[in-house]
């Protein structure tokens, strides 16, 4: 195993020496004639390679033993199986891919896939890719209007959606969302429909037409070319909330995106052949982009995913599914971990997990307590635990132990290989040891994305104004006398509900689309399961009166704008909110309000 500060400190000699070195592991179509092209704010990296993300995550592996070595291992929810070899899963996703061209996909095309878990999912993802497509993946639990606004943002050419699916005991009608979401669409020119659920034909008689994913690719080809692709072409676009306005469009390319989230998985999960890797995301997120899907089949492994939810059937079936199908890495989020904690480790000891070499955790700050049980209780004592930190917009872990480290159960170690770190003041200044401020990136790294779809404003403003040169997380830390990072959380309006990353205007906005409702204003407020919870303030329009059934009915807008992850905890209604002079709430003060902290300077409160 590496030793961690040896190998760090030549990565940092010089970082794009070290990513180079990574590069070559990976295949090209045509090598690159300069490592990166470093224009503040806009990095790209192996200028003038060309390769793509699906020559390096199947083409390459087919003329290998890999390609019959099982790339992905599928379960329903009612442990039915579906398994592709590497072989398999190509055949797949070039019969797809041919589907896409015979409808005139092109390279360049935005294609929205809202799919629950399940293989076709992943098909489509490759599929896009390997013919230059570029996907905008959008959570199948996001509600029709979300989906709407992605559709359009993205002026999406195709939709890939299920009739209907499975979730845990419901059934979610999802083609219902997309009918309302494409209503008024003029991008869309065809639907294509997986029968998750079969016999299960739902109404279509919108102007756009539909084909049914089989229909689509019993009669193509098995062979499909796959595109040649500039390093930093666009591979796709994912949506993701901010402190301001909706969410925004990251677009990550082909050739630097590859590299960092190949070394990353390699390093942190110390990848090996015979690894069976289950990261229990969903491809809606860019953990299941970067982690389900993309380096695990770059790296030649066998990636596993689970359709249902961790207490469905039972609270147990992650455990069973852990022993049964011998898995190696186990990556989850710390608000599963609490969720399962609460049901108490009886439940675990029946299970072996001697499979399990390393388990690793995403999406929040996880809490001593959920990490100690996990290590505990799932790692046996005897396996390290990862913590990783990262975001849509750094494709890759960026502060993340690797296996060889000695671990502070909270902290999310040191900054990985080529990845330049530091916690500094407003100025920019690093802060004393253990003092909290705000994280920041000094140097670009290889799966940095390339923009803001459609809004290079925000590009810019969001992430290299705050303080000018470096790269602003939006998230708060500690660096302790160890040189260990300790993530406090978001610094922004960014509230991280159950892992899932909502925006407090993005909340306000769902609130105020009641006609009842005058003004709103959200904060988080810390969960003990969910990590943050969702709190508003509401005035009613003149003339509303306050009641129990209105709050219902808010909790219901909600749901129909943004969908169930944002479910409000708690409404209370009000008669004013904190604002700035110029009219800004200042979400600040209520949070201090509410937890009871010192509201601190309110020099510029106007009431
Ligand atoms: C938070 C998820 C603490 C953080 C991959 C970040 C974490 C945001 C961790 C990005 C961690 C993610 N410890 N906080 N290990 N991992 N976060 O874009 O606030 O959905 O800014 O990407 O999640 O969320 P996103």
């Amino acid at each position: 195993m590496l030793d961690y500060e040896k190998t760090y400190a030549e990565s940092i000699k010089n970082p794009e020496d070290y990513w180079e070195g990574i590069a070559k592991e990976l295949s090209w179509y045509k090598p690159w004639s300069k490592v990166l092209d470093w224009q503040y704010p806009y990095a790209r990296w192996f200028v003038g390679g060309e390769t793509n993300v699906v020559y390096n995550a199947l083409d390459r592996h087919l003329e290998t033993p890999v390609a019959d070595k099982t790339a992905l291992i599928w379960i329903s929810q009612d442990m039915s199986e579906r398994k592709f070899t590497y072989k398999q899963l190509n055949t797949e996703v070039s019969k797809f891919a041919n589907g896409l061209k015979s409808l005139g996909v092109k390279k360049g095309d935005k294609i929205t896939i809202y799919l629950p878990r399940i293989p076709e999912q992943f098909i489509a993802m490759l599929a896009c890719l390997k013919i230059g497509a570029v996907h905008s993946v959008v959570y199948s639990g996001f509600s029709a209007d979300a989906l709407k606004n992605r559709v359009e943002d993205a002026q999406a050419k195709i939709v890939i959606c299920s009739n209907s699916y499975p979730y845990g005991k419901k059934i979610i009608d999802s083609k219902k969302n997309v009918d309302i979401a494409l209503a008024e669409n003029k991008t869309v020119e065809h639907v294509i429909v997986v029968e998750r659920i079969k016999n299960n034909t739902n109404d279509t008689n919108s102007r756009i037409k539909h084909i049914k994913w089989n229909e689509l690719v019993t009669s193509q080809s098995t062979e499909c070319k796959t595109e040649v692709m500039e390093s930093s072409d666009p591979a796709f676009i994912l949506y993701t909330s901010g402190s301001t306005g909706k969410p925004k469009g990251v677009i990550h390319g082909h050739g630097g995106y590859m590299v960092g989230i190949y070394a990353t998985l390699k390093y942190v999960f110390d990848i090996s052949p015979d690894d069976i890797f289950w990261s229990t995301a969903d491809a809606g997120w860019i953990t299941g982009h970067s982690y389900i899907l993309y380096s695990p089949l770059i790296n030649g492994i066998t990636t596993f995913v689970y359709e249902g939810t961790p207490d469905f059937p039972d609270i147990e079936i992650w455990w069973r599914l852990i022993d049964k199908y011998k898995i190696t890495k186990f990556y989850t989020a710390p608000t599963a971990i609490r969720a399962l904690m609460k049901f108490g480790e009886e439940h675990l000891k029946k299970y072996d997990f001697s499979s399990l070499k390393i388990l690793g955790s995403v999406g929040e700050p996880i809490n001593p307590e959920a990490w100690l049980w996990f290590y505990k209780h799932v790692g046996r004592e005897k396996i390290p635990l990862m913590d990783t930190w990262w975001q849509t917009e750094t494709g890759m872990h960026m502060i993340t132990p690797i296996p060889s480290v000695k671990l502070k159960p909270g902290s999310a170690f040191k900054p990985f290989f080529g990845v330049e770190a530091d916690v500094v003041d407003d100025h920019g200044n690093k802060v004393p040891p253990n003092t909290q401020g705000y994280l920041i990136i000094k140097k670009p790294w290889p799966s940095m994305f390339l923009d803001v779809y459609n809004n290079p404003t925000r590009y810019k403003e969001t992430y290299f104004e705050k303080i000018p040169g470096v790269y602003f997380a939006g998230d708060s830390a500690k660096i302790d006398e160890d040189g260990y990072y300790w993530i406090v959380g978001r610094n922004d309006d960014v509230i991280k509900v159950s892992g899932h990353r909502l925006g407090s205007a993005e909340l306000e906005s769902a609130f105020v689309s009641n006609p009842k409702v005058a003004e709103a204003a959200v904060i988080g407020k810390p969960h003990e399961v969910k990590g943050e919870s969702i709190k508003a303030f509401i005035i009613l329009k003149q003339g509303v009166t306050p009641s129990d059934e209105l709050k219902t009915e808010l909790v219901q807008t909600v749901r129909k704008s943004i969908g169930p992850i944002a479910t409000p905890d708690e409404i209370d209604f009000v008669e004013k909110l904190p604002k700035t002079r110029s009219g800004k709430i200042m979400r600040r003060v209520l949070k201090a309000q509410e937890l009871g902290l010192p509201v601190g300077d309110t020099s510029t409160l106007d009431d």
